[in-house]
This record gives structure tokens, C-alpha cells and sequence, in this order.
């Protein structure tokens, strides 16, 4: 059946190619072929020696670049013992959710000697997004930039760079991220944090045996260069600034925004952010620290230290490396750990560029409002007349959506929903918004114990949703990195304590709010997200911090097929792996 389906899909493309449908520029088009071969390397850091795993033996993994409107046939081969996924975080995947790639979600992973196609056209996107393992811990060490240029001959909405530079951050843990993990798991306990940030993995010189291990960006003065920023931590949302320089914001998730300047960024897990970074006039005769450190919120543990990477100004007047190195260095003064009211600027200075090439396309009209409360909670310790390692020691930690953490199941979703064989494997009926409300930004709760299940929220296809993202405090307010599969999202309002549904939707931005993939839930406070529901499929959200994802905080939406043949999810690949 599948195979019918899938010619009478290539007949309907055919014919409109006949008819001379399809745009001129669609025809320049072209499909790009990428292997990914998971493979195990011996990889070198802080003078620990790892065998890590990785995308054809790179740390990170290497760079995809397409053009808008292009088709990519990236084909994964596992030839390690571990399961995998890929996800390729923020490409919309427009009726093709087979490509998604998040484990149990939209696919079964690929097994050991397996491989799988992930196919998949890029529409109406250009920017800067990323790829990474979508299970387990596995996203340590296996990711890498996802680069989209617009189509030939369009020109960026800002000055042309000199030169583009994909900068990713990341995490290395002396420890294996999966031991790690399954330890917290078993415990009940917060995980062991990482040992060094690194920058395009490279940790830098402020680590213990480091030093060579230094990121540089060579530049020459008076040029303008486009970093393509790109924060793949696990666990950790990023200041960073460059000593001395002013960073123009121009674009976030592969959606441009109004320029802005600003000495120092904020990031989280799963965003990106170009910058445009003009180099002084002349050579300044001086080097400069480009550093990064964690924002954090919460009450746990984490990792505080600091990356460093070094700007460096090529010169003409012969400058030996030594010279070079006796320059005077440069260190940024980033904020305070636990900045909220720099977290909270930033984020308002954000906007949509809403131009007539590039609008912002914010629905209007609602049809659909949900309230969902984000944040940690408990369950019971699970070893018989043992302790755990939880806020307690008869708790083990958890973190749920309105109060339901979510279970795994060991199908995929979207095999599921599409095959009409959802039962005992999904139920449809995610709360619209917390059973029992209570204070959600107010004092302690007795019982913090969360509820377990795999629900998801139904929405008929271009539904309009309006979603408002609670933090509670219970536990400890934390600032939640929410990221949402198969869409962008506008984010149209955001404030601290409870929403008030009276008064804050009267202060929502409708003109140019800022359109992502990912969002920071402000600590104690809220977000209001607006989408519209125009991609069948089943798609994942959850918190991109990745303890907390696999603590439950997490859910997943089926939107429904339309009723037109372009509205409707395309049957699975041959080739998609099972369970
Ligand atoms: Cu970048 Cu579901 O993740």
C-alpha cells in the first residue's frame, strides 16, 4: 500500500512539473547527498583520552550546507553498539516527519549495522541551525552545523560578510555522558556535570592542559564577519562576548531580526544566533579573549567554569608567533551567573525584521488556548526499602508538563498515529491546562510528585495555537529552554509570577514578536507562544536542557492531515527503521 501511495505522490509532483507549475527559482533546486558513518574515535581533552562517538570521526561532527530549497539525502550508517538518531534541529519538515529523527518519536533508532535516508527538502528557511543525536546522552558528542544560504542571487537583509564562521559550543565530560546519565537514572539523583566548555571543540586555555586546545579566529582589521553561533551544550545556556568588540544580532533560529548591538549574548541549548562582528580599522597590536560561561537558575549542581577562544588580527608588518604572543590579551567581562535582568533585556530586544520579503506572518486569531505549567517535580524512589538520591531519600527527581512526566514509549509515535495503532501506545488527551490549579511561583508544595504517561495533544490540521509555558517553583524556579519540532513559533509575550489572563494578553506584541524554534521560559515567569498548525505529523516538544528531558519534561502533538492532497503526511520510507 505504502508503495502505491508513494507513485500516486510522484505522479501528483510530475504533473505539476508538466504543467509548468513549479517557479523558476524552485528549478534551480538541487539534491545534496551526505554520509554520516557513526563510528567510535580516540578523542584527547584536559589530558583524558576517550574513545567517543562520533559522525565519520569528527569532534564535532561535520558541516551540512545547502541552499534554501534544496533537497538533502543524508544517509546514517551505525557501526557502533549504541542505537542512534539524527535530528536536524529547526528544519521545519514540511509533511515529512519520517525525517524528524527523534527516537521513539517520529522513528525507532537505527540499530547496530543498520542505516537509514534521512530525506527531506528545505522550504522557506535560510540561516543557521544544527544537527544532533536525538537520543539518550548520545548528542555529547555527535553534532555538528546545519547551514542554509538563501537561494542564489538573494542577498542577506544586512551587510555582506567578508567571511562566515560556524561557531558551536559544546560540553566535554572526562566521564562517558551515557554512564553518567544512567547513573542519575538509577539514583534518582542530579547527574555529575561536565568537566569544560568547549568552543567548536575546543575547551581553551583557562582549563588545566588546555592550552593547545584553543579555539582562534584569525581575522584581518576592518572587515565584517558573520559568526554563526550555535550553543550544542547539554545542560547549559551560554553568555558570550568577544573583549573589546560589539556583536550585531542579525538572525536567531534561521529567522532574520532587526540588527541590534550588544556587547554580550545569551544562547541556550538548542538556539542559534548570527552575529555580525566588525574587526577594528587597524591592527590593534592586542589579542582578545572570545569567552563563554554558563547562565544558570536552578538549585542543582552545575558546570561553572569558563571557555575561552582568542580573536587574533593578522598583520602585515611581519609579527612572528612569538611576537604574537607577547601582545597584550584582552578578557570580555561577561554577567553574573545567575543574570536574570541581562537574560530578560536580551530577550525583549529580540524582534522579527517584518519586512515585506521577510514578514512575520503572526496569526491573528486563535483557535485554540493552552496553558501549560513547566517545571521539576518527584516520583517515589523506586528501589524497595532503599534510599535514592532525590530531593529526598525516598524521591527520585522527575519534571513534567502540567504534571504529567512523560514516559517513552518503545514504539515510535509516528508510526502509531499513522498506521492507526495508537492503542496502549499513546492516549490523545493531554490537559489543556493543569488539573488542580495552585500558586505556581509561590511557596513550596508538600507534595511534589508528578503523574507518568504518553500524552499528546490532538489539533486539527491549521489549527491556531495560542500557548502559554508556566515555570513553577516547585523545586527551584529554573529558566527552561523549550524547543517545539515541525514549527517556528512567535513569541508574542513574557513576564515573572503567574500569567495573568486578564491583563497580559493586552501587552502581546501581534506586529513583530521574534520567531524560534526554541525559547527561554523565564525563571519564575512565563512565555506565550503563538502557531499555526499547518504540518501534519507527530512532533516532540520539550525542555533542551538534556537532564531535563530525561527527567519527563516533555510532550508530543499530532496534528491531523488536512483535507488536500498537499496537506496530508507522506507515507514512511522503505527504509525507516522499526522496532
Ligand atoms: Cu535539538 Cu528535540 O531537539
Amino acid at each position: 500500500m505504502g508503495v502505491a501511495l508513494l507513485s500516486l505522490f510522484r505522479l501528483f509532483v510530475l504533473s505539476f512539473i508538466t504543467l509548468g507549475l513549479i517557479p523558476q527559482q524552485a528549478l534551480a533546486s538541487i539534491t545534496r547527498h551526505y554520509k554520516f558513518d557513526i563510528q567510535l574515535q580516540n578523542v584527547t581533552r584536559l589530558c583524558h583520552t576517550k574513545s567517543i562517538v562520533t559522525v565519520n570521526g569528527q569532534f564535532p561532527g561535520p558541516r551540512i550546507v545547502a541552499r534554501e530549497g534544496d533537497r538533502l539525502l543524508i544517509k546514517v550508517v551505525n557501526h557502533v553498539q549504541n542505537n542512534i538518531s539524527i535530528h536536524w534541529h529547526g528544519i521545519r519538515q514540511l509533511r515529512t516527519g519520517w525525517a524528524d529523527g527523534p527516537a521513539y518519536i517520529t522513528q525507532c533508532p537505527i540499530q547496530t549495522g543498520s542505516s537509514y535516508v534521512y530525506n527531506f527538502t528545505i522550504v522557506g528557511q535560510r540561516g543557521t541551525l544544527w544537527w544532533h543525536a536525538h537520543i539518550s546522552w548520545l548528542r555529547s558528542t555527535i553534532y555538528g552545523p546545519l547551514i542554509i544560504l538563501p537561494k542564489r542571487g538573494v542577498p542577506y537583509p544586512f551587510t555582506k560578510p567578508y567571511k562566515e564562521v560556524p561557531i558551536i559550543f559544546g560540553e566535554w565530560w572526562n566521564a562517558d555522558p551515557e554512564a553518567v546519565i544512567n547513573q542519575a537514572l538509577q539514583t534518582g539523583g542530579g547527574p555529575n556535570v561536565s568537566d569544560a566548555y568547549t568552543i567548536n571543540g575546543l575547551p581553551g586555555p583557562l582549563y588545566n592542559c588546555s592550552a593547545k586546545d584553543t579555539f582562534k579566529l584569525r581575522v584581518e582589521a576592518g572587515k565584517t564577519y558573520l559568526l554563526r553561533l550555535i550553543n550544542a551544550a547539554l545542560n547549559d545556556e551560554l553568555f558570550f562576548s568577544i573583549a573589546n568588540h560589539t556583536l550585531k544580532v542579525v538572525e536567531t533560529d534561521a529567522l532574520y531580526v532587526k540588527p541590534f548591538e550588544t556587547n554580550t549574548i545569551l544562547i541556550t541549548p538548542g538556539q542559534t544566533t548570527n552575529v555580525l562582528l566588525k574587526t577594528k580599522p587597524n591592527f590593534p597590536n592586542a589579542t582578545f579573549f572570545m569567552a563563554a560561561r554558563p547562565y544558570v537558575t536552578g538549585l542543582g549542581t552545575f558546570d561553572n567554569s569558563t571557555l575561552a577562544g582568542i580573536l587574533e588580527y593578522e598583520t602585515t608588518t611581519l609579527h612572528s608567533t612569538l611576537s604574537m604572543n607577547k601582545l597584550p590579551l584582552h578578557k570580555p567581562i561577561l554577567p553574573a551567573l545567575n543574570d536574570t535582568s541581562f537574560a530578560t533585556k536580551f530577550a525583549s530586544k529580540l524582534r522579527s525584521l517584518n519586512t515585506p520579503q521577510f514578514p512575520a506572518n503572526v496569526p491573528q486569531k486563535v483557535d485554540k488556548r493552552l496553558f501549560f505549567t513547566i517545571g521539576l517535580g518527584t516520583n517515589p524512589c523506586s528501589h524497595n526499602n532503599q534510599t535514592c538520591q532525590g530531593p529526598t531519600n525516598r524521591t527520585m527527581f522527575a519534571a513534567s508538563i502540567n504534571n504529567v512526566s512523560f514516559t517513552m514509549p518503545n514504539t515510535a509515535l509516528l508510526q502509531s498515529h499513522f498506521f492507526g495503532q495508537s492503542n496502549g501506545v499513546y492516549s490523545p488527551d493531554f490537559p489543556i491546562s493543569p488539573l488542580i490549579p495552585f500558586n505556581y511561583t509561590g511557596a513550596q508544595l508538600n507534595n511534589t510528585n508528578v503523574g507518568n504517561g504518553t500524552k499528546l495533544m490532538v489539533l486539527p490540521f491549521n489549527t491556531s495555537v495560542e500557548l502559554v509555558l508556566q515555570d513553577t517553583s516547585i523545586l527551584g524556579a529554573e529558566s527552561h529552554p523549550l524547543h517545539l519540532h515541525g514549527f517556528n513559533f512567535f513569541v508574542v509575550g513574557q513576564g515573572f509570577g503567574n500569567f495573568d489572563e486578564n491583563d497580559d494578553p493586552k501587552k502581546f506584541n501581534l506586529i513583530d514578536p521574534v520567531e524560534r524554534n526554541t525559547v527561554g521560559v523565564p525563571s519564575g515567569g512565563w512565555v506565550a507562544i503563538r502557531f499555526l498548525a499547518d504540518n501534519p505529523g507527530v512532533w516532540f516538544m520539550h525542555c533542551h536542557l538534556e537532564i531535563h528531558t530525561s527527567w519527563g519534561l516533555k510532550m508530543a502533538w499530532v496534528v491531523l492531515d488536512g483535507k488536500l492532497p498537499n496537506q496530508k503526511l507522506i507515507p514512511p520510507p522503505l527504509d525507516l527503521p522499526r522496532c
